[in-house]
């Protein structure tokens, strides 16, 4: 069975739609481990659905934290590590070791919005402020860049009359629970 690593900081929502179809079988996949870089929802979530979870520091230094990620991803045999809202930036040497096996979600139509400082309801409001029609969310595969890897699924959402940053968020998020699991499965297809 294909292994995942999730690396969460916050609510896990996209974690929760990798759990759901990797349970209901539409994602052939087993979701093997969580790692919180600080106590978040996400990791509480995987315990309630029996899935081993991590809670590191993220004040500790960079190369330690992936250090540790790296003891706990290795042991395990992960075949993919998927950051689904997951805020510490990743130290070059992981990347490198992990290159190819790593992907991240970001809430717009990367290269737009994207890099750093750009994550959470900042990213939504940046699009508001330019006056963009669309927006959406992007799976790409982790480089050593901030958002720049190479792109491996997109989805656009229409910017609405009256949207705040919230209400686009929130629109975003749907297509996001159905674009990672989706992406996840494109990989999977393409190691068989
Ligand atoms: C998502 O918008 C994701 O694109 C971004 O962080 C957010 C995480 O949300 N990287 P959740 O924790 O999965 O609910």
């Amino acid at each position: 069975m294909f292994k995942i690593g999730v690396l969460v900081s916050g609510g896990g929502s996209n974690l929760q739609s990798i759990i759901d179809k990797s349970q209901s079988r539409e994602l052939q996949c087993k979701v093997e481990v969580v790692i919180g870089d600080r106590e978040c929802y996400g990791v509480e979530r995987a315990k309630e659905a029996g899935i081993d979870g991590y809670t590191l520091d993220r004040k500790v230094l960079k190369k330690e934290l992936c250090r540790e990620i790296d003891k706990i991803v290795s042991e395990r045999g992960i075949d993919l590590i998927v950051l689904a809202g997951f805020l510490s930036i990743i130290d070059e040497e992981f990347v490198n070791k992990w290159k190819g096996r790593i992907i991240n979600i970001h809430p717009s139509l990367l290269p737009k919005f994207g890099g750093p400082g750009m994550y959470g309801i900042r990213v939504h409001e940046a699009v508001l402020k330019a006056g963009e029609q669309e927006s959406g969310c992007t799976v790409h595969y982790v480089d050593t860049g901030v958002d720049s890897g190479e792109i491996i699924a997109q989805k656009r959402v229409k910017v609405l009359e009256g949207d705040t940053p919230e209400i686009l968020q929130k629109r975003v998020l749907v297509e996001e629970h159905k674009l990672l699991p989706e992406s996840i499965a494109k990989i999977i297809s393409e190691r068989r």
